[in-house]
């Protein structure tokens, strides 16, 4: 084969391996109305309108991160967010919050195309407000059963989030979770979370049949990424090991479990639980008071650790991927990143070349 044709050959396979890898996520670019079905997953104090935006703007799918905050809050973030692109993003609900209502109305009253609905098993009430209103109801399952349940109930796309995520985690690997749920929803799209930093591991969840891919660690630690540079600066230095998830001293008191980087915080969190359930064994403290001060431990601390850098005593939540943070890039350079590493992957195969770069 001559120069030429060695070249032909592999923008043809390029071609090729790009037009399959949209065929394989057509169904999530679809249904998120964005160029590649990669959502930037919703992070507390993160997850606003710079992050957002960018990821919108770079061709994925940005959430802004609800959390705590009141609808007025969020009518000025949305309202901010719109300013900043014209492309679509979507709404993350904690369904605990208790004005959770509130800010559905806030959503729908902002055009908000897409509500993901987090936390929890959302409400059927809830469910069919969203899209009575006209928005598109994500969710979070946990289990193949509840997953059915949810798109009996109108859920129109599934989050399958696996344990190497950052944040609250179930006990279980998006490895398992792919295996155990992807073969048996068709229904709904249904996106993959947890561990993901590279296009060809996307596309292997792409070929079980994901419609595509939510990451937050990988834009956490992103150049539009708001959260402080030390926060940016301990992703930087971390190993997939240091991210590990909360651990609960007593089963008398559960500790739900949050991943993140180990720092004072988590040591103190031990200490904390152990002095706790003391107290509660001495008759200090009732066991609904004992239960209350574990809880209270992290008020607060992913802020002070994102907005306030404290990333010693502050919940610096990130997922096993933080391992393969190497630098502070802009969104567009890691969405690029993630496309390419999946294009390549399609085209050494048609090339008849197996082995990953
Ligand atoms: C700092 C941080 C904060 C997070 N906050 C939330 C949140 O408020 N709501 C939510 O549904 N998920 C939250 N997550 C989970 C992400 O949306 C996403 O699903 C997860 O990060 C994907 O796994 P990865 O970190 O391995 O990419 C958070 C994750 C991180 C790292």
């Amino acid at each position: 084969m001559s120069g030429t044709s060695i070249i032909e050959s592999s923008d043809t396979a390029q071609a090729q391996a790009r037009r399959t890898l949209q065929a394989l996520w057509q169904r999530g670019c679809d249904f998120l109305g964005s160029e590649v079905a990669i959502l930037g997953g919703a992070m507390s104090w993160v997850s606003e309108r710079h992050l957002v935006s960018a990821i919108s703007n770079a061709g994925g799918f940005g959430v802004i991160a609800c959390g705590a905050m009141e609808p007025a809050r969020l009518a000025e973030e949305i309202a901010a967010t719109k300013a900043l692109t014209t492309r679509p993003f979507g709404v993350n609900l904690i369904t605990m919050h208790p004005r959770l209502e509130a800010l559905v109305d806030t959503c729908l009253e902002q055009g908000v195309g897409h509500i993901v609905l987090a936390g929890g098993v959302p409400g059927a009430a809830t469910i069919r407000k969203v899209r009575d209103g006209g928005a598109r109801v994500v969710a979070f399952t946990p289990a193949l059963a509840l997953g059915k349940r949810l798109v009996k109930l109108g859920i129109e796309a599934l989050v399958i989030e696996g344990s190497e995520a950052g944040g609250h985690v179930g006990p279980v690997s998006l490895n398992v979770l792919a295996q155990e749920i992807l073969p048996h929803i068709r229904d709904v799209p249904v996106f993959v979370a947890g561990g993901l930093a590279r296009g060809d591991t996307v596309l292997g969840y792409l070929e079980q049949g994901a419609s595509g891919a939510q990451l937050g660690t990988l834009f956490a630690a992103s150049t539009e990424s708001i959260a402080h540079e030390n926060f940016k600066t301990a992703f930087l230095r971390a190993n997939a090991r240091d991210a590990v998830t909360s651990v609960q001293l007593d089963e008398r008191f559960p500790v739900i479990p949050v991943r993140g980087l180990t720092n004072g915080g988590t040591r103190r969190f031990m200490a904390h639980q152990a002095e706790t359930v003391r107290r509660f064994q001495t008759g200090e403290l009732s066991r609904e008071d004992a239960q209350l001060a574990i809880e209270h431990f992290w008020a607060g601390a992913l802020r002070r650790a994102v907005i306030e850098g404290d990333v010693e005593e502050g919940s610096v939540m990130a997922g096993q991927s933080v391992g393969m943070v190497k630098a502070v890039r802009p969104v567009r350079e890691i969405i690029d990143e993630l496309v390419a590493q999946a294009v390549a992957a399609l085209a050494r195969r048609g090339q008849g070349v197996g082995r990953s770069v």
